[in-house]
């Protein structure tokens, strides 16, 4: 995720100020960054620009480093073109007299710059973000000034955004505008700050504004006014920050991983943005594949590691109820050497948060060779395996940084989900109704991991009891066995107890004789026709004494207090979907047990985030 910081006021050198600030957002993740002032006297705006770390920008800045003036900096984590200087914002007009950041994407940034190139303007990036401020210069032509531009620009845009602009013809001033993407103002004395997140105008203010979505703001060194879009006035409570700056990149959070599961209502909604139409059907604008070529494929392999690999095994269950083609899902590591049968009428599909897994890059080249056509399911822009693949979906997660993943598996699925409905889309498998009634249902998804996500209270009292197991298992069956798997992967990573997954039926072939007192079984009943085969397998556990906790759909009357020690009931959608809101709580889960053991959450022994190596 893009970072962004801002600032007016009187201070000397306030393109340092602006990027010491934007260093305190560097957990966000980013692989270029780039500042814009508007130098006072004979106001001028000067920009500069680097891909890779910010000491890249810094150490090339020379005197603009002492520059004075309103100044914006951002960091860039690439969404539409490659991470290089060219695509780094800040972006500037044709006359180059505003510079513009953005954190988030613009959804119609082609028909918007199809029209400004008509118009005559000239781009240099390959970014959605450079239309939306020649955009302003071309409204400007028939308005009343900038401020006046820049909300008839917005206007016209759709997609998520965060933006600061400065301009030349207001030198004492930043526009702001957030809707998806995070925004705040920091209070000072004479100089007002902007920035992305908290942490990075906590040197100089502890009395911030949240800005909300819609708001549209101009500040000044003395001035902060909040308006709509519109222009009608608006007020935002000041909030005084108590955190240390540790707790405030983490959202208030004491982890990453737990933000990191908070955050999945959002990363969500950022998935589906730009692949759902306004009829509710699903669009890839990104892909090349046609529909011929879809009909070729005879059958999809799906490679991939540890999380990503447990995404691959939903797909596979989803793709061979919609599809009817056989689906293998393959862990990289093996797949790599194990001479695959794959040819050209196969669809592999790569999942892989960092987009580096070495395992996983080598089965992507593998199946390459073989002749198949590659698709990358991938959450880091422009990483190896983005570049290498024949065609790239981007999960849009934003930067997970907690090395065990959660928002980068529900953002995989959700990516999974809508490949499936646009491949039977595009074989006429499905009718527009259908795959309208199942867009809906992913569309509500994220208003229901909010509602799962309200569960943490009950789950760390629930965590507090069963940090005392020796051991777990996960049980389940179809879509449930795949989450179960998921879910005891979270739990062994981060709190170090020992936790297997079994597909519920096989348990009576042997793994039973571990079931005693202190061993701890996780039933998912979430799949409404396997539910009484579940039932009966729940019933084997408690008959050993092993504890038993059930995951069920709200409304389940089957299992209750009566048959098992806990139960945890989450809402209701497709059997399909429901391993989206099964998981959330498994997360919550394994981070309030490994909290009670007092592990090191974000960072447990023995792993990295990104795994480089064979
Ligand atoms: C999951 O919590 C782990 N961090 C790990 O299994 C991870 O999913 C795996 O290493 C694959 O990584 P990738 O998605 O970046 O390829």
């Amino acid at each position: 995720m893009c970072g962004i910081t801002g600032y007016v006021g009187g201070r000397a050198s306030s393109v340092r100020l602006v990027l010491d600030n934007l260093k305190r957002l560097e957990y966000r993740g980013y692989d270029s960054a780039g500042v814009a002032v508007v130098t006072p006297n004979s106001p001028t705006v000067t920009v500069m620009k680097k891909a890779g770390k910010l000491a890249n920008l810094t150490g090339s800045l020379g005197d603009l480093a002492f520059a004075s003036g309103a100044a914006i900096a951002h960091t860039r984590w690439a969404t539409h073109g490659r991470p290089n200087d060219g695509n780094a914002h800040p972006h500037t007009d044709c006359s180059g007299r505003i510079a513009l950041i953005h954190n988030g994407i613009i959804e119609n940034y082609l028909d918007l710059k199809d029209d400004l190139l008509a118009q005559g303007h000239t781009f240099s990036s390959d970014t959605d973000t450079e239309v939306l401020v020649h955009l302003i210069e071309e409204r400007l032509k028939t308005s009343d000034g900038l401020e006046t531009a820049l909300r008839s620009a917005l206007a016209s845009v759709t997609g998520a955004y965060s933006i600061c602009v400065v301009s030349e013809m207001e030198p004492d001033v930043i526009y702001a505008a957030k809707t998806a993407s995070p925004l705040i103002i920091g209070l000072g004395e004479g100089e007002n700050f902007l920035a992305s997140d908290i942490p990075a105008v906590m040197e100089y203010t502890r009395r911030v504004l949240v800005l909300e979505d819609g708001d549209f703001v101009k500040i000044t060194p003395d001035q902060v006014t909040i308006t709509t879009l519109e222009g009608a006035p608006l007020q935002r409570d000041v909030f005084a920050v108590t955190w240390d700056v540790s707790t405030a990149s983490k959202g208030g959070y004491d982890h990453f991983m737990l933000k990191e599961i908070h955050e999945q209502p959002q990363t969500i909604r950022d998935t589906l943005r730009g692949r759902v139409s306004d009829t509710n059907q699903v669009m890839f604008p990104e892909l090349k594949l046609s529909r011929e070529q879809l009909l070729n494929f005879n059958r999809i392999v799906i490679v991939a590691c540890g999380t990503a690999y447990h995404a691959g095994m939903v797909a596979k269950h989803f793709y061979e109820a919609l599809l009817r083609r056989p689906v293998e899902v393959s862990v990289a590591s093996e797949f790599r050497y194990s001479d695959p049968i794959v040819d050209q009428h196969t669809l592999a599909i790569i999942i892989s948060q960092s987009g580096e897994t070495a395992d996983t890059l080598a089965a992507l080249r593998e199946a390459k060779v073989k002749g198949a056509t590659t698709l990358a399911v991938v959450n880091v822009v422009g990483s190896s395996i983005a570049r290498e693949a024949d065609e790239v979906i981007y999960t849009y997660a934003g930067p997970e940084i907690s090395v065990a993943s959660t928002k980068a598996y529900t953002t995989q699925l959700v990516a999974l989900y809508l490949v499936g409905l646009f491949i039977a889309e595009q074989e006429n498998r499905l009718g527009p109704t259908v795959v309208s009634d199942y867009v809906e249902l992913l569309k509500a998804l994220p208003a229901q991991v909010a509602e799962v996500l309200k569960l943490g209270p009950e789950i760390k009292e629930l965590a507090q009891g069963l940090s005392k197991s020796s051991s777990f298992f996960f049980l389940g069956r179809g879509f449930d066995y795949a989450v179960a798997m998921e879910a005891a992967l979270k739990l062994k990573e981060v709190s170090y107890i020992h936790a297997e997954a079994y597909a519920a039926g096989e348990m009576k072939h042997g793994p039973l004789a571990l079931v005693e007192p202190g061993v701890t079984v996780v039933c998912f009943a979430t799949q409404s026709a396997l539910y009484d085969k579940m039932l009966s397998n729940v019933k084997e556990i408690t008959a050993r004494d092993g504890g038993a906790v059930a995951l069920v759909k709200e409304g389940d009357e089957g299992l209750d207090t009566r048959s098992v020690d806990s139960v945890l009931r989450i809402p209701s959608t497709h059997d399909w979907f429901m391993p989206i809101l099964a998981i959330v709580p498994m997360q919550m889960l394994a981070y309030y047990i490994a909290a009670a053991l007092g592990r090191e959450i974000d960072q447990p022994r023995n792993l990295a985030k990104s795994v480089t190596v064979e």
